[in-house]
C-alpha cells in the first residue's frame, strides 16, 4: 500500500463525485465539483497508488480559510484516513498564512463532529435550518480551528 497526497485536476472529477454520492446522504453533483474547482477551491486528494480512498476541498482568503467538504471511501472510514486529510489540509492552509479554519458540519454528523473535536476544532455558533434533510432542514454547528503558523 503506498499512500499519497496529490493536487486534483479534471480527469479526477468522476472519481471524486462517485466517492462524494458513496459518503453523503446529499452528495455535491458533478457540477458542483466542476464549478468548485473552476473557481480556484483547492482540492486535496488521497491516493493509494491510484486508488482514490478520500479527498478535502478547501478555500483561503487571506488569513481565514474553509474546510468546504471532506469524504473518505465508506469501505476505507476508520482507518485514520479522515484524520490524516484534515491534518495535511490545516497544515497547508498554516503554512500558506491562514489563522483560522472554518467548517459547518451537520448536528446528527457525530462521526465528523469527533473527528473535528479531536483535531482541536471548537463549536462556535449554529446556522438554523442550514442542511437539506430527510425530514425538512437540520442545523449546522459552526466550527473554528486557530491554525498554528
Ligand atoms: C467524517 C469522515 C471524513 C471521517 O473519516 P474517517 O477516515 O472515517 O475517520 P478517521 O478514521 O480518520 O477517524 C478520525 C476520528 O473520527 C472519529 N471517528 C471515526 N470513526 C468513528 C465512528 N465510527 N464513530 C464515532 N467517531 C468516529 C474519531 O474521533 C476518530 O478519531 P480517533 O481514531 O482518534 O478516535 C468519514 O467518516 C466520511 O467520509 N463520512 C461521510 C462524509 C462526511 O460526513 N464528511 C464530513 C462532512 S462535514
Amino acid at each position: 500500500m503506498t499512500l499519497r497526497f496529490t493536487d486534483a485536476c479534471v480527469t479526477d472529477i468522476d472519481s471524486i463525485a462517485a466517492l462524494d454520492g458513496a459518503a453523503f446522504e446529499f452528495p455535491w453533483s458533478r457540477d458542483d465539483f466542476e464549478g468548485s474547482m473552476k473557481v480556484g477551491h483547492q482540492f486535496l486528494l488521497l491516493k493509494d497508488d491510484d486508488r482514490l480512498l478520500g479527498f478535502a476541498v478547501y478555500m483561503q482568503i487571506f488569513e481565514q480559510s474553509e474546510l468546504l467538504t471532506i469524504a473518505v471511501l465508506p469501505s476505507e472510514q476508520g482507518h485514520g484516513y479522515g484524520k490524516l486529510l484534515l491534518n495535511e489540509v490545516a497544515a497547508r492552509l498554516a503554512a500558506n498564512g491562514a489563522e483560522s479554519l472554518f467548517l459547518e458540519v451537520r448536528v446528527s454528523n457525530e462521526r465528523a463532529r469527533a473527528l473535528y473535536a479531536g483535531a482541536g476544532f471548537k463549536e462556535i455558533s449554529i446556522r438554523k435550518g442550514y442542511y437539506p434533510s430527510r425530514d425538512g432542514r437540520e442545523d449546522a454547528i459552526v466550527m473554528q480551528k486557530v491554525l498554528s503558523q
